[in-house]
């Protein structure tokens, strides 16, 4: 960290071809977390949030959208900002590269890597990735990519090129000197043996589209669009601006001490980057520290596979501390983790409900009913060795919990934090506080005060500790232990023995939601209703179409793309065209196991057979719903439920407040496969 008590942390900038999922989330999460404990620290903190607009991409999602590039943009950011806001993300900037603060400050970088003579202009001849923004090492045409496996594009055209070939020395040296500049470990050698490889000068424009950067002085390029994303950690700060507070800023939180990203974007970040920063002769960042990804069902969650999990979902049923908590406890930072509704309900639990839930309202509100809502006076005579081992645990994992997170080891923190709370909760049951307070001498008073006292300043430390991974929660037990507001807590000075005598305790309530089966299906259940109410171009253009797409796949995406969010509330004879609504006939129905609402179907459309997970299990037995003609929607995107590959949707009415399902059907006799048009 930096002796000057600033401190600067970062996340990507997420693309708006996508909208949020909790895989934007954990990056966020875990640099919010970094920056409220940051702040608890001491530190100034400046966080830095954002989103990276331009490129052929976004601007082909918009075409499929029917919308302007800006206007889709304008949507999709504003998505990530609302979401950000309703997770209480405590970012102090959140950048667009549309803005004008940005293109103005990128285009100060690109003149001032032109006039020292690291761009030139050059000519281009070969493969391009559109969905890594990447010119590739292949040369048929067509050849996919080897980062991503998607279909590259030929491009030709006169580009300007930066001279990355000049920066491979300095390069090494860097890695070398600074052995925590790229982290951990294994992407730092990754890095290493990419440069050693050799790196070849790097276009850093483009003529084939238009939505993008211009380049100053030569308007029909465009800048490269990860040149132009990289450049919002310091266009953020005011980098080009002459605005002399703009420049104050710059000096104060410049170079960032912590760009947080995921494991697929370190070259960008650990080779061009500093490459880019090298040659403009500005400070680089002290640390591009990679996570790894989080997983659904074993695989990285994308649009493409249906396998997303939204935010939403989560914050509607158990709330952002609990996703915040699962996200640090269960990942092992750096390394894949899997995500699960099962896992997240457990997590919440064992760890939340009845761990830290139960060791607070317990603690609480026996001092409410036996010392009148006071924190009582611990007796130094009714002490016994247990009182002291708790003591002795507190301070043992104050300094072990802060060790293990200023080394990232967030899961090792909680479980340490934790490890404290599960011993405060077998010291009440082993003290039985409840039988004392029976007994009316002075002796046992003055134990039972001991008791109380001692689980109040372990569950106060424990709070302390953990409030920037679950701010929420940990406010409200504050208040309800009489300390005010925890924001203004000293992290530093936390030590045993420091609650309040006397202090009159706030209201005491429950500070987690109830969960139970249920919750599990619920939170299944929301997920198929938002994904099916949110067929939108932004979540079909995960892979931007190509032309060796077929065109029913391109009829897909584009029939997805009609956004009932951008643009009018109506919709044209076309935009229902796209969607492709067919007559099946269910042949085999049965129960989800482990999900009350959900059944696996196989329906017959004539031609083919589909397998269809539908969420009408309280409506409809199995058994009588085989024979029976439906109404499918045949081209939506799979997506999986439950570990089952649901090939489509049935189509239903939603009555009553309850949205029970109605299967849509005819009186007459159809065909299988027959259009509705
Ligand atoms: N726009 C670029 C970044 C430019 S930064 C100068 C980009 N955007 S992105 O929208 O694709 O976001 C990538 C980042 O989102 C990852 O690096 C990671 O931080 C986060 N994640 C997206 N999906 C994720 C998972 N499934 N798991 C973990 N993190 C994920 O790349």
């Amino acid at each position: 960290m930096d002796n000057s008590g600033k401190f600067y942390i970062t996340t990507p900038i997420y693309y708006v071809n996508a909208r949020p999922h909790i895989g934007h989330a954990y990056t966020t999460v875990v640099c919010d977390t970094i920056a409220r404990r940051q702040r608890m620290m001491g530190y100034d903190t400046w966080f830095l949030t954002g989103t990276d607009e331009h490129g052929q991409k976004i601007e082909r999602s918009a075409t499929a959208a029917g919308c302007t590039p800006k206007e889709f943009a304008d949507k999709v950011s504003s998505e990530f900002r609302q979401l950000w806001d309703r997770m209480k993300l405590s970012y102090n900037d959140f950048i667009r590269t549309t803005e004008p603060r940005h293109i103005k400050g990128m285009q100060a970088l690109f003149k001032r890597l032109q006039d020292r003579g690291y761009i030139y202009k050059g000519s281009y001849s070969g493969q391009y990735c559109v969905y890594d923004e990447l010119y590739v090492d292949v040369t048929e045409p067509g050849a996919p990519c080897p980062e991503c496996g998607r279909p590259t594009e030929t491009i030709r055209e006169e580009n300007y090129f930066f001279k990355l070939s000049a920066m491979e020395e300095p390069l090494l040296r860097l890695y070398t000197e600074n052995p925590d500049f790229v982290r951990p470990e294994t992407r730092r050698n990754e890095v290493i043996s990419f440069v050693r490889g050799g790196l070849r000068d790097l276009s850093v424009s483009r003529t084939t589209f238009t939505w993008g950067i211009p380049v100053p002085g030569d308007e029909k390029h465009v800048i490269y669009v990860w040149l132009d994303a990289l450049a919002n950690y310091i266009t953020a700060l005011g980098f080009g601006s002459d605005d002399p507070k703009d420049k104050a800023k710059l000096d104060r939180y410049w170079p960032a001490d912590v760009h947080m990203i995921g494991k697929e974007i370190v070259r960008f970040h650990c080779v061009y980057w500093p490459a880019f920063l090298l040659a403009a002769d500005i400070p680089l960042p002290k640390s591009i520290v990679a996570h790894g990804w989080l997983l659904f069902e074993e695989n990285k969650m994308s649009k493409s596979r249906g396998n997303i999990v939204r935010t939403e979902t989560i914050l509607d049923t158990l709330g952002a501390d609990t996703l915040r908590y699962f996200l640090m406890r269960e990942i092992v930072f750096g390394s894949d983790g899997s995500f699960s509704f099962d896992a997240l309900v457990q997590r919440f639990n064992s760890d939340l409900a009845n761990g830290l839930g139960n060791l607070s309202s317990r603690t609480l509100s026996m001092i409410t009913r036996y010392f009148d809502g006071e924190i009582p006076y611990p007796s130094l005579g009714a002490r016994i060795p247990a009182d002291h081992e708790i003591a002795e645990l507190a301070n043992k994992t104050i300094s072990e919990f802060h060790a293990h997170f200023e080394q990232f080891q967030f899961s090792r923190a909680l479980e340490t934090g934790w490890g404290l709370v599960a011993a405060v909760n077998k010291y009440i049951v082993d003290n039985e506080p409840w039988a004392v307070a029976e007994k009316d001498d002075q002796d046992s008073r003055a134990r039972l005060a001991t008791i109380l006292h001692t689980s109040a300043e372990a569950l106060r430390i424990v709070t302390a500790l953990v409030h920037p991974v679950i701010p929420e929660s940990t406010a409200r037990i504050w208040e309800q232990l009489g300390l005010g507001d925890i924001v203004k807590l000293d992290l530093r000075n936390l030590a045993w023995g420091q609650l309040p005598l006397h202090t009159k305790l706030g209201k005491v309530e429950a500070v987690f939601p109830r969960a139970d089966k249920s919750t599990v299906e619920r939170m299944q259940q929301m997920e198929q209703e938002r994904s099916t109410a949110s067929t939108t171009a932004i979540e079909a253009e995960s892979t931007p179409p190509s032309p060796t797409q077929d065109t029913a796949q391109k009829a897909a995406v584009s029939a997805a793309a009609t956004s009932p969010g951008v643009g009018a509330s109506t919709i044209t004879v076309d935009d229902f065209a796209k969607v492709d609504l067919r007559v099946g006939q269910i042949k085999v129905a049965e129960k989800v196991k482990g999900a009350d609402k959900l059944l696996r179907l196989e329906v017959d459309l004539g031609t083919e057979t589909r397998q269809i997970v539908a969420g009408i299990a309280k409506a409809y037995a199995p058994e009588k719903l085989i024979g029976r003609k439906v109404v499918i929607v045949a081209n939506l995107a799979p997506r999986k439920l439950r570990g089952l590959e649901s090939q489509g949707m049935i189509v239903a009415a939603s009555i009553g407040d309850d949205g029970v399902p109605v299967l849509a059907g005819f009186l007459e006799d159809v065909p299988l496969g027959a259009r509705l048009k």
